[in-house]
């Protein structure tokens, strides 16, 4: 979603804002702009579209100063255009702004009967506007300039990450957050806000992890920071990301490099989670010695969520505990009962997801005496902070919007986090422990022989041409799988694709079966596959292509299928972890021979920071 920075310069700022605003296409945008001061003038250049938009127009007319504000912008309020692009301007003013203003309609109104003109169909432009009915048409000093910020924030209902400049008067970025994720940095020729850190790679040398509440400026020798009107000290801490880290290294797409990036990723997860027979997470000792509790409640989005499904599966015949897992939108507003003895496990790749944080902080707020737990790819993020534990997913810089490498991560610290509990719990034996443990490292080996079969699955794609939808299916942990299958190929191809227990199929979808419905079947030795290859037949009697992704051994597959994808043979804990990866590269692959924009996938943000 919508992405900030904000700039004040040892020189010339416009290639640290194009380069910050680059970092973050990843969050999905449809349209972008800069704002630069000079000589006390506030220039702005704005594009619908493509950051290339926007570049091609600077290299034209480059705008010239030492201070600036930029922002990519993922529509809520009124159609991407120009007129809608931030930063937007008021009298000596310009701001940049991520969230939603939910007030923004009464402020409009009582701005316009104040005489004051609108530009754009945004709910941010209310800000600037605020901002100079506030300042007054003056060019009041700094002292001033804190009284307008407050007054104008504390008119704001909603979420929001601001960022404003002023034309003259000071030197500063004036910041003010709460919902949406903002932070600041410096470095050797400035000083920063902006959405994440990936963004200030390269550019800034430290970060602060601005609070909710958090508001102030920041200018070449001073910040300040103000909660509830009290100033604030907040720890600076090293950049905790590299240039080198948010490259695509070789690969036509992040999304692609990601996927590659997999066995990587696990046996970084193996190496610094298991020693032997002991897993130790160090970010979240809490969990040793843990008492089993009544009940775990797993909450995530997309993705995320689809993780949390199979280890509800995991949770469930392991640990004999009783697991509910919701999407966190839903779960946010059902007046969930949570009751004593449950914890709550939040699964995020970008930990700032607003539904995923709000449902966390429903939680505390109802039972602060319960553990919430998360499982994150960012240790800075708003969920990690808030939660009492984090498990970090290790997985590294995701960039491609659809999450291909946090989601196997998260599988793989799902089944670790199972396995601990089991043991410590007593309810699972040393000699298991060690079987499971022994199979998840097979899976280093195994991702990689997956990954060998990528023109394999590339050459599936002609399967999908001229279709009218895709069906996925699969039973116990491979159905969530199925639905991760479908939300892959929707999100970058563009097909319409559902995932569907496959016992429910003669529910419903099996009305929609024919040859151009190409159906994804998921059978696993250890799920159910005598029922599975039921399902597979009756899918075929009715004329359907099947795609088969299977650990069954070559003579013991059915007949006339279509393709088959053969697996490593998996446990119950590995094979979810093997399944994803043609799953993936089907996705990918069907994407390029539709030339979608694989990584910046119309629509999507790659970090839904509103609801
Ligand atoms: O950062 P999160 O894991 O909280 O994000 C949740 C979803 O927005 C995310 O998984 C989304 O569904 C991805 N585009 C999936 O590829």
């Amino acid at each position: 979603m919508c992405g900030i920075i904000g700039v004040v310069g040892r020189g010339e700022v416009q290639s640290s804002l194009l380069d910050a605003l680059k970092r973050m296409e990843y969050r999905g945008y449809d349209s972008a702009g800069i704002c630069v001061r000079n000589s006390g003038f506030l220039t702005c250049r704005k594009e619908a579209g493509k950051l290339f938009n926007l570049e091609q127009s600077l290299a034209k007319s480059p705008l010239a100063g030492s201070a600036g504000i930029g922002h990519t912008r993922w529509a809520t309020h009124g159609i991407p255009s120009r007129e809608n692009a931030h930063p937007h301007l008021g009298a000596g003013v310009a701001v940049v702004h991520n969230g939603i203003i939910e007030n923004h309609e009464s402020l409009r109104k009582k701005l316009i009967a104040d005489g004051v003109n609108f530009q754009s169909e945004t709910d941010s432009e209310v800000i600037p506007l605020l901002l100079s009915t506030e300042l007054g048409a003056a060019e009041f000093g700094t002292v001033e300039m804190a009284e307008a910020w407050q007054c104008t924030v504390e008119q704001l209902e909603g979420t929001y990450a601001i960022v404003a400049l002023r034309a003259k008067g000071d030197d500063c970025l004036w910041f003010a957050r709460r919902g949406s994720p903002l932070l600041l940095g410096r470095g050797a020729a400035g000083v920063y806000a902006a959405s994440d850190a990936l963004a200030l790679a390269g550019l800034a040398d430290e970060v602060l992890y601005l609070e909710d509440g958090d508001i102030g400026c920041i200018s070449l020798s001073n910040v300040e920071i103000h909660q509830h009107g009290a100033q604030v000290e907040r720890c600076w801490q090293s950049m905790p990301v590299s240039e080198q880290s948010s490259g695509k290294a070789g690969f036509d797409h992040f999304m692609q490099k990601e996927i590659f990036e997999q066995p990587r990723v696990i046996a970084d997860i193996l190496n610094a989670y298991v020693q032997g027979v002991d897993i130790t997470f160090p970010e979240a000792s809490l969990l040793d010695d843990a008492v089993l509790p009544n009940r775990i409640v797993m909450v995530a989005c997309g993705t995320s969520y689809h993780a949390a499904l199979t280890a509800r599966y995991w949770l469930e015949r392991y640990l004999q505990v009783s697991v509910e897992v919701d999407v966190a939108s839903e779960y946010r507003y059902r007046n969930p009962v949570i009751g004593p003895d449950t914890w709550l496990i939040t699964l995020s790749q970008s930990g700032e997801t607003a539904d995923t944080l709000e449902a966390l902080r429903l939680f505390k707020s109802n039972t602060p005496d319960n553990l919430a737990l998360t499982l994150c790819n960012v240790p800075e993020s708003s969920l990690a902070r808030e939660s009492d534990g984090t498990i970090p997913l290790l997985a590294g810089v995701e960039v491609g919007v659809a999450s291909t490498k946090a989601y196997t991560a998260q599988l793989a610290v799902l089944a670790l986090l199972v396995l601990k509990i089991a043991y410590e719990c007593r309810v699972m034996s040393e000699a298991d422990t060690k079987r499971h443990l022994a199979a998840m490292r097979q899976v280093v080996d195994g991702m990689h022989v997956l990954l060998g079969h990528a023109d394999q699955v590339q050459a599936l794609t002609p399967l999908f041409d001229d279709i009218h939808g895709a069906l996925f299916l699969g039973r116990g942990p491979c159905f969530p799988l199925a639905l991760e299958g479908a939300l892959k190929l929707k999100e970058i191809s563009y097909l319409h694709a559902e995932g569907y227990a496959a016992g429910e199929m003669k529910h419903g979808p099996i009305a929609l079966i024919d040859s151009r419905l190409p159906v994804v079947v998921l059978a696993a030795r250890k799920y159910h596959l005598q029922k599975v290859l039921s399902n597979l037949r009756e899918v075929q009697a009715r004329g359907a292509k099947v795609i088969l992704l299977t650990d069954m051994a070559d003579q013991d597959i059915p007949d006339n299928v279509d393709a088959v994808i053969p697996l490593p043979e998996g446990d119950s804990f590995t094979t979810p972890l093997f399944a994803a990866i043609p799953l993936q590269f089907l996705a990918y692959y069907v994407a390029r021979s539709r030339g979608t924009d694989v990584d910046q996938p119309r629509n999507l943000a790659k970090s839904v920071t509103v609801e």
